[in-house]
């Protein structure tokens, strides 16, 4: 059980609608990793220290904007009561609270929650205007981190829907259709009885290569290729060889092989 601090000074909170199931919410507050890839305008880099079921203990870099200070952050985690608290235990902001309630609205397991974000100073603001100034500054901060997580969790439900429910009338190939006239410049999905697939043109041919990501099934469609052939996830940026699917530090299991693509009177095909 976590407290509400009575030491700090609050401020005032965030509250917000979010069209997720509370299990959804409580992986996001977990998972620190996604954090400057997912949230770039409030961290620029992030550091394991120590994690468990208590929550998560990190080195973190705030981006030039934000004035690139550095923190030590903990997430302390209620699970039971869908309550956790971040504390910045040393850096710029240090001894700021920020205790969030996640509350189920609705029917058991339905997707659609609603969150209270509670902001709490080591010291009272000198003046109203100030205070006012600094709640107004994370109100709108959380809105974005809000916007960002929304967009994730609501990605991640819809993918692991999908997997639960793969269409056995998926075919084992697709014709997508005249090599001419298909687009260039953006991802094609396509769903096959081996899994879901994207094809796409990388420096002047066309690839083919899994949908999502096999570590947390981030989306890989428009994933960045770099030069060597690597793709990396936009959601924790894990980075996967496209040459054999192995991510190159181990953190996770393997891109699944895709498809064979080919040519045939002008039309792509793909599947076997
Ligand atoms: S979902 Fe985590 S790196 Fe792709
Ligand atoms: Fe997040």
């Amino acid at each position: 059980m976590i407290n509400e601090p009575t030491d700090l000074h609050f401020l005032g909170n965030y509250t917000r609608d979010i069209p997720v199931s509370l299990n959804r919410m409580m992986e996001n507050a977990y998972d620190w990793e996604h954090l400057p890839f997912v949230h770039p305008s409030s961290f620029a880099s992030i550091e394991l220290i120590d994690e468990g079921g208590w929550g998560w203990r990190c080195k973190t870099t705030l981006p030039p904007a934000a004035g690139g200070g550095e923190q030590v952050v903990e997430l302390l985690v209620d699970r039971p009561n869908h309550y956790w608290a971040t504390t910045v235990l040393e850096g710029t902001g240090e001894g700021v609270q920020i205790h969030t309630q996640a509350t189920q609205k609705g029917a058991d397991d339905s997707r659609a929650i609603e969150v209270d974000v509670r902001f709490y100073l080591p010291q009272a603001p000198e003046t109203d205007e100030q205070s006012a100034i600094i709640l107004g500054y994370l109100q709108a901060q959380y809105k974005t981190l809000y916007d960002e997580d929304e967009a994730l969790m609501s990605a991640r439900q819809d993918a692991l829907d999908l997997r639960k429910a793969p269409s056995k009338a998926a075919p084992q190939t697709v014709d997508l259709g005249p090599e001419a006239e298909l687009h260039r410049d953006k991802s094609q999905p396509v769903e096959l009885s081996t899994g879901r697939f994207v094809v796409r043109h990388h420096k002047g041919e066309w690839i083919a290569h899994a949908a999502v990501c096999p570590h947390m099934l981030g989306p890989l469609g428009d994933a960045d290729i770099d030069e060597y052939g690597v793709i990396a996830c936009p959601w924790h940026a894990y980075r996967f060889a496209l040459s054999d699917g192995v991510e190159q530090e181990g953190r996770c299991g393997n891109l699944p092989t895709p498809p064979a693509i080919r040519l045939v009177d002008g039309h792509l095909f793909i599947g076997e």
